[in-house]
């Protein structure tokens, strides 16, 4: 048989696992790794969530006896989500220092005096309608006065004990007076991760579920739309502008192009947001027998970060973090 003979042979660099390993680019660990948690008041027991296997909604009284477990695991960087029982037309109790999102933050600061808190900075959870601010007459959220109570929930949670804010609400402006109104209340060391680019997505209908979500209709007239990319990057522009300290994409996997885009584009460090639906579809197709589920998660996580994220939110953190210590997967290769 007649063969041929390239010059170029990348193969050279994968003919053995200690080579792959000399060459390997991309590798996560727990410092990369986010963990979101629901905590839902006036509750007894943990809810597991249907939509999302694995996942609970933790009652406030467990929520101390889980963030020491989960800081025994090693996990750095917690992001609360509450889901309230005193839901009003503009979610007033988020900047009430006595409301949910405070609480919580006191709580995992008691627990786990190191863990870096990152509560999600919004207003979904807290509104009688379910939408992300105040709605005016014609239906939409009304931008400007949404800002302004964010700037007061971003306070409160700095005053709480936050580390970093993570605003979620896609309000223009909302990250120029996070800022500004975190350093005039002597908050300048709080740090923001802006949920810069935030696509409305069929992909939340899981997250819809976990925080027993009161929306009718969608996010359409503020979240971004996934048909644009460029629309999308001067999002991203104008958070870095406003002063925002990471920037994150949101879901992930249908949208690494924005995560290379802006790698090529800003400084910053770059977070991905692995969302509900992201989790459920891997959750599920495991369940069921056609995906091998540790692989396909490793595969995700190094495919964030080769796309150029810093920082990775994902429903699997914990998950991760017991894999790891029972020697179930290696972070550090293939
Ligand atoms: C709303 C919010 C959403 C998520 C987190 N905060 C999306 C939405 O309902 O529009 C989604 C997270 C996920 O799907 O995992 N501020
Ligand atoms: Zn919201």
């Amino acid at each position: 048989m007649e063969s041929y003979s390239p010059i170029h042979r990348p193969r050279r660099m994968r003919v053995n696992q200690a080579i792959r390993q000399m060459v390997q680019e991309n590798f996560f660990s727990l410092n990369d790794l986010i963990h979101p948690i629901f905590i839902e008041e006036g509750i007894e027991e943990a809810i597991p969530l249907k939509t999302l296997p694995g996942v609970l909604r933790y009652p406030e009284s467990q929520l101390e006896a889980e963030v020491k477990e989960l800081a025994a695991l090693g996990i750095k960087y917690i992001m609360p989500f509450g889901i309230s029982h005193h839901k009003d037309e503009a979610g007033s109790d988020t900047w009430n220092d006595d409301g949910l999102l405070a609480r919580m933050i006191r709580t995992i600061r008691q627990a786990a005096p190191e863990m870096v808190i990152i509560p999600d900075i919004c207003f979904c959870e807290y509104t009688s309608h379910g939408h992300c601010g105040v709605l005016c007459e014609h239906g939409t959220v009304d931008n400007d006065i949404t800002i302004a109570n964010l700037a007061k929930q971003a306070v409160t949670a700095a005053r709480a004990g936050a580390d970093m804010l993570a605003p979620s609400a896609m309000m223009d402006g909302q990250i120029a007076a996070i800022r500004e109104a975190l350093d005039e209340a002597g908050f300048s060391h709080v740090s923001i991760l802006a949920h810069a680019i935030k696509f409305s997505s069929a992909f939340y209908g899981p997250f819809r579920e976990a925080v027993n979500s009161e929306l009718s209709g969608n996010r359409n007239a503020y979240q971004a739309d996934y048909a644009n990319g460029r629309q999308a990057m001067i999002e991203a522009e104008l958070d870095e502008d406003e002063g925002a300290d990471i920037l994150m994409v949101k879901p992930g996997t249908p949208y690494l192009d924005l995560v290379a885009r802006l790698r090529a584009q800003t400084n910053l460090p770059i977070a991905v947001y692995q969302v509900g639906g992201e989790y459920a579809a891997i959750k599920f197709a495991a369940q069921a027998g056609a995906l091998d589920e540790k692989a396909v998660v490793k595969e995700t996580l190094i495919g964030f970060k080769r796309a150029g994220a810093d920082v990775i939110v994902t429903y699997y953190a914990k998950q991760i973090a017991e894999w790891l210590r029972d020697g179930e997967m290696d972070s550090l290769s293939r």
